[in-house]
C-alpha cells in the first residue's frame, strides 16, 4: 500500500531515565530486536541505538534512543542526555518502590531542566514480576495524571507492551 500523500517522516531523540537495575536496556534491546537478556550488564555511560517504526495512518518515527547509566556515579552526565530530547522515558522497577521514588526525582527534574514542550513517558517495568509486585498501580497512573505524562506497565521479559510503548508515544509527537 503506498503512503497517503500527507503521511509524515518522524525523527526524535529519546532519553530513557530510570534506577539502575530497572530494565532500561532491557526494553530498548526487546523494542530493537526482539530478545531478552536475563544478564544485562550494567550500562556504562549511556548508548545508543535507533529503530524506526510505522504508525497505523502511515507516519514513521525514527528513535534515536539514548540509554542512560541509572548507577548513582553517572547522575551528572543525565542532562547530557535529557538536555534536547524529545521525549524522555522515565522507567521504574513494580517490585521496588525505592526505584519509583527514583521516577519521581526524574519527573521534577525533568520539569525544572527539561525542554518544555518535552513528551514524557512513565513505565512501570518487570510487569511479569506480579507475585513480587511493591508499587501499586494506581501509584503509577496518579503520578502520571499529576504530571501529565503517558503512563504504562511493561515487561521487557514477555514483551508485554513494549511496542505499544512506543506506538503511544508516537501517537503523541507534535
Ligand atoms: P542500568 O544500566 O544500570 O541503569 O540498569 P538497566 O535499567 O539498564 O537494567 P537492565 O536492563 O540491565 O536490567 C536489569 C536486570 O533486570 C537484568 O537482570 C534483566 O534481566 C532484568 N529485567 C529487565 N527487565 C525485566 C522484566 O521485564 N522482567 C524481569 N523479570 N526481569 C527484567
Ligand atoms: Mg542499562
Amino acid at each position: 500500500n503506498a503512503a497517503p500523500a500527507d503521511a509524515k517522516n518522524l525523527r526524535v531523540k529519546l532519553v530513557l531515565l530510570g534506577d539502575s537495575g530497572v530494565g532500561k536496556s532491557c526494553i530498548v534491546l526487546q523494542f530493537v530486536r526482539g530478545q531478552f537478556d536475563a544478564t544485562s550488564k550494567v550500562t556504562v555511560g549511556a548508548s545508543f541505538l535507533s529503530q524506526t517504526i510505522t504508525l497505523q495512518d502511515s507516519t514513521t518515527v525514527k528513535f534515536e534512543i539514548w540509554d542512560t547509566a541509572g548507577q548513582e556515579r553517572y547522575s551528572a552526565l543525565a542532562p547530557l542526555y535529557y538536555r534536547g530530547a524529545g521525549v524522555a522515558v522515565i522507567v521504574y522497577d513494580i517490585t521496588s518502590p525505592e526505584s519509583f521514588k527514583k521516577a519521581q526525582y526524574w519527573v521534577k527534574e525533568l520539569q525544572k531542566h527539561g525542554s518544555p514542550d518535552i513528551v514524557m513517558a512513565l513505565v512501570g517495568n518487570k510487569a511479569d514480576l506480579h507475585e513480587k509486585r511493591e508499587v501499586p498501580t494506581e501509584d503509577g497512573i496518579e503520578l502520571a495524571e499529576k504530571n501529565g505524562m503517558f503512563f504504562i506497565e511493561t515487561s521487557a521479559k514477555t514483551a508485554d507492551n513494549i511496542n505499544e510503548l512506543f506506538e503511544e508515544i508516537g501517537k503523541r509527537l507534535p
